[in-house]
């Protein structure tokens, strides 16, 4: 049986999500942004980020897998879906649910920044703090977490719960 355990509420995250957007505006003013969700986790906090960003912004999707139906990395990452657009020039904002081991946004930076974007940076809801296998510099962090397994607004375990409106920490016994 698997248990939640509430963790971040809607609320909680509503208002982080309000200022990362008036940051993310303040910082950018002026530019066009290309904002890029990694997929499937970030529809949620995606939707909601953006709807606090005020400046022009165009939108990409990449689909990425790590994991399978374990909660731990497994340290490949599949690209299942290449961006749609040129990023040659263009201010690249890339939103995430989560950083864990890293491994997903140090490959996907990697092969991005190759491209030649005039900048290149990420937002990401929830930041597991210190158990990075590679280093990832986020720019925009919702809130530092520790090693739990946390699932909820776009999370998932094994393709279940991503529609809690808010962020529970997942047991199973
Ligand atoms: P990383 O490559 O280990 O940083 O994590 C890659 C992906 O694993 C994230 O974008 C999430 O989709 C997923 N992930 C990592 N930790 C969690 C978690 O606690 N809950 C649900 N998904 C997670
Ligand atoms: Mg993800």
């Amino acid at each position: 049986m698997d248990s939640i355990e509430p963790f971040l509420s809607s609320d909680q995250i509503a208002a982080r999500l309000k200022e990362m957007g008036e940051s993310i505006t303040a910082d950018y003013a002026g530019h066009d942004l290309l904002i890029v969700g990694v997929l499937k986790g970030t529809f949620m906090v995606m939707s909601d980020l953006v709807r606090q960003i005020r400046l022009p912004a165009q939108f990409d999707y990449m689909a990425v897998s790590s994991y399978g139906a374990a909660t731990k990395t497994s340290g490949v990452v599949r690209v299942l879906k290449d961006l749609d657009q040129e990023i040659a020039g263009r201010h690249v904002l890339i939103c995430e649910d989560i950083v864990d081991s890293g491994l997903t946004l140090n490959y996907l930076i990697k092969s991005l920044a190759v491209r030649g974007p005039a900048s290149l940076e990420i937002a990401a809801l929830l930041y597991k703090e210190g158990i990075q296998r590679v280093p990832v510099d986020v720019k925009y962090v919702g809130f530092r977490i520790g090693p739990e397994f946390v699932v909820g607004y776009g999370l998932d375990f094994d393709e279940k719960y991503r529609n809690l409106p808010y962020v529970g920490i997942l047991s199973q016994s």
